[in-house]
């Protein structure tokens, strides 16, 4: 047990994701359960830098486990990837006696993270909240699950219409530049195709996918496209299809940021409090600078440099998948 460690700071950064509160919500009762003292910092790194910290109890944290967003907001901060800023915050931490750090984001956090720890050797732990599952080193990142539901219900009402008026939909998904959103998305509302940076599926074989579904009597399409796909998202993908099938009625609908918000699923939930309470012991238990994730059902501790420069790929066995219940 880490007996240096007696006053712990969270925050959340980067994009917001749902589960991030649950995150928090475990993350203080776990450190209260240990006799910590814990903050939480507004904003993120920008609250960080301008020392917006809040002592937060147990009771503080209740009534938000379903809650969406992030109740500490969060931001993307230019300053904090100054030397100037990030020396600033961590005089914030110094002021505030704070000991240790966990935060709650996706690559860009844990890149400040991996700086900020080497800089000033504060133990730090991150906890992998996005909706783009993009990160090294966890099965599912928080926030994910509730997306691609968020997306497959959109696209079962766009369904309805597509096929009312036999269309051809291109529906665009968030994820940057991976396409685990837009694969799942497409998987589980039975699209035509999915368009990912990662399975290279060029207009060939779209053009050749709808010319066969008018063939096998699919009255109707919906592909499925990752914003980060290399034809440059789901407006020009459509525009290649109308082009050289101008006898299709085609139709373009981005779903955005829909998909950042709304109450967590319970998967979402579960997992947040289970990485939260993993942060803290492992803090306790002297692990920093790395990530915490949950790889086959295990929470698994992964160096942050790992974690932010190793790639995650999508299971080409699903990619394959999706072609062929596409028929
Ligand atoms: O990383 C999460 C994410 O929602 C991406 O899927 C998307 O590309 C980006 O954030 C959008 O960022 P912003 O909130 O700045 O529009």
């Amino acid at each position: 047990m880490n007996k240096d460690i007696k006053r712990i700071a969270v925050f959340t950064s980067g994009g917001d994701a749902p589960g991030m509160n649950a995150a928090i919500r475990a993350v203080i009762r776990t450190a209260a359960y240990h006799d910590l003292h814990s903050f939480g910092i507004k904003g993120g790194y920008e609250g960080m830098i301008k020392g917006e910290l809040e002592r937060l109890e147990p009771r503080n944290v209740g009534n938000i486990i379903h809650r969406g967003g992030t109740f500490l907001k969060t931001s993307r901060s230019e300053k904090f990837k100054t030397k100037e800023g990030r020396l600033q915050a961590f005089e914030s931490l110094q002021a505030n006696d704070i000991d240790a750090l966990v935060a709650i984001g996706g690559n860009g956090t844990f890149t400040g993270a991996n700086i900020f720890s080497k800089e000033f050797d504060i133990p730090i732990i991150g906890i992998p909240g996005t909706i783009d599952n993009d990160l090294f080193g966890t099965d599912y990142t928080i926030g994910y699950d509730t997306a691609i539901n968020t997306a497959v219900e959109a696209v079962d009402k766009i369904r309805d219409t597509a096929d009312s008026h036999n269309r051809v939909f291109f529906v665009e998904v968030m994820g940057r530049n991976a396409g685990f959103i837009a694969l799942d998305t497409g998987i589980g509302s039975g699209s035509s195709a999915v368009l990912i940076p990662e399975n290279g599926k060029t207009a060939e074989s779209l053009i050749d996918t709808l010319k066969k579904n008018v063939k096998r009597k699919k009255l109707f399409s919906l592909i499925i496209v990752a914003e980060g796909n290399p034809w440059g998202g789901a407006t020009k993908a459509a525009e290649i299809v109308k082009e050289q099938l101008p006898e299709m009625d085609v139709r373009v609908a981005v779903i955005g940021h829909l998909q950042r918000g709304g109450s967590p699923t319970a998967f979402d939930r579960v997992l947040a409090s289970r990485l939260g309470y993993e942060a803290v012991e492992g803090l306790i238990n002297g692990k920093k600078n790395c990530a915490v994730g949950f790889v086959n059902r295990k929470a698994v501790f992964t160096p942050f440099k790992k974690a932010i420069s190793a790639s995650k790929d999508v299971d080409p066995t699903l990619v394959r998948m999706a072609e062929i219940l596409a028929i």
